[in-house]
């Protein structure tokens, strides 16, 4: 017999055929909406380097959820933008402060029927713009930043979050959390583990989405990993199961799929991937001067973080991929 030439191409030849060998299938379900609440706003603001994406007011944010869980959306991250930012970054742990106001409209108007994340971090509150109390000698001090997780977890709790997603990469966060939430009786809030976070510079459309600006011209190297690394991811993500994590996340998503296909391998827990926001920007500013197709390449690229093994995929196209997925 001869080498079949064909064989390869026989199940290409049409749209149905493809379908039904599939490997891979993404669904609505699949997708987390990560949406924006700024305080002290009465119209939703436009996010410039984010085209489609916007800060929401309340009102605007809940509106933007009803519409997410009518396409079938089963989970949104919610991440605050307060209106006075200070050293401690009180507005993340303040029970009125402007994430906990919005989780309990989201969950009072939703109910069961979306999953409501809280973004758990300081750096949208902070004056300096770190994830973590700032010590005397500049550096970010571990230790006394978990106790703020700690309170940050049981407000966002207390005012109604399914899951809590600690992003600051502290070490130690998750078991902190865990106490925290578990000592106040939350002992049903999960925690979804930013686990493998990279110091990358793919967030920085979201750093104006938060109004974060570094101070003293600073970045996350000394807590986020390098993106030279790769068996430390894994010892992250162990790590972080062992604490008590729920779910696990890889972030950015694209540059780090073998990242995220190694997790996969390593663990039974959901696995999450975010395709974060310079992923998000890259593929619009490209569109916009015609040079790719926006929509074929954000499918493409959202399938191929599914198939790297993704669980459940943050991204800025959840609703745009919604409306085509319907
Ligand atoms: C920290 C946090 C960041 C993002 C999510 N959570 C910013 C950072 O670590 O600097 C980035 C998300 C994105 O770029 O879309 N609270």
């Amino acid at each position: 017999m001869s080498f079949p030439q064909q064989r390869l191409r026989r199940l290409r030849s049409t749209a149905a055929i493809r379908d039904l060998v599939a490997e891979t299938r993404l669904g609505v379900d699949d997708l987390i909406a990560p949406l924006f609440v700024r305080e002290g706003i009465t119209d939703p603001n436009p996010i410039e380097s984010l085209p489609g994406v916007v800060q929401h007011t309340v009102s605007s944010l809940r509106k933007e959820v009803g519409e997410l869980v009518d396409l079938g959306i089963k989970g949104i991250i919610v991440f605050g933008v307060p209106l006075h930012k200070d050293p401690t970054g009180s507005g993340a742990y303040d029970p009125d402060g402007i994430v906990q106001i919005a989780l309990r409209e989201l969950r009072d108007a939703f109910g069961s029927s979306v999953v409501i994340m809280a973004d758990l971090c300081l750096d949208e509150y902070t004056d300096h713009g770190h994830c973590g109390l700032v010590a005397d000698d500049g550096t970010v001090d571990n230790d006394a930043t978990l106790d703020l997780y700690g309170e940050i977890a049981i407000a966002q709790a207390e005012a109604g979050a399914d899951v809590c997603a600690p992003s600051g990469m502290m070490d130690g966060q998750v078991m902190a959390i865990r106490d925290a939430l578990d000592e106040d009786g939350f002992d049903q809030t999960a925690i979804l583990a930013y686990s493998a976070k990279y110091a990358s510079a793919l967030y920085g459309p979201f750093r104006e989405a938060v109004d974060v600006e570094i101070a003293d011209g600073g970045d996350r190297r000394a807590y986020q990993q390098d993106p030279r690394n790769f068996r430390e991811s894994l010892e992250e993500i162990r790590n972080d199961i062992a604490e008590g994590a729920d779910m696990v996340m890889v972030k950015p998503a694209l540059a780090y799929l073998d990242v995220l296909s190694a997790a996969r391998s390593m663990v039974d827990v959901p696995l999450a991937a975010y395709q974060v926001s310079g992923e998000y920007a890259m593929v619009k500013a490209a569109a916009e001067r015609g040079w790719i197709d926006g929509p074929a390449v954000a499918m493409e690229q959202t399938l191929a973080i599914k198939r790297a093994g993704a669980d459940m995929i943050l991204t800025y196209f959840a609703r745009e991929l919604a409306l085509k997925l319907q």
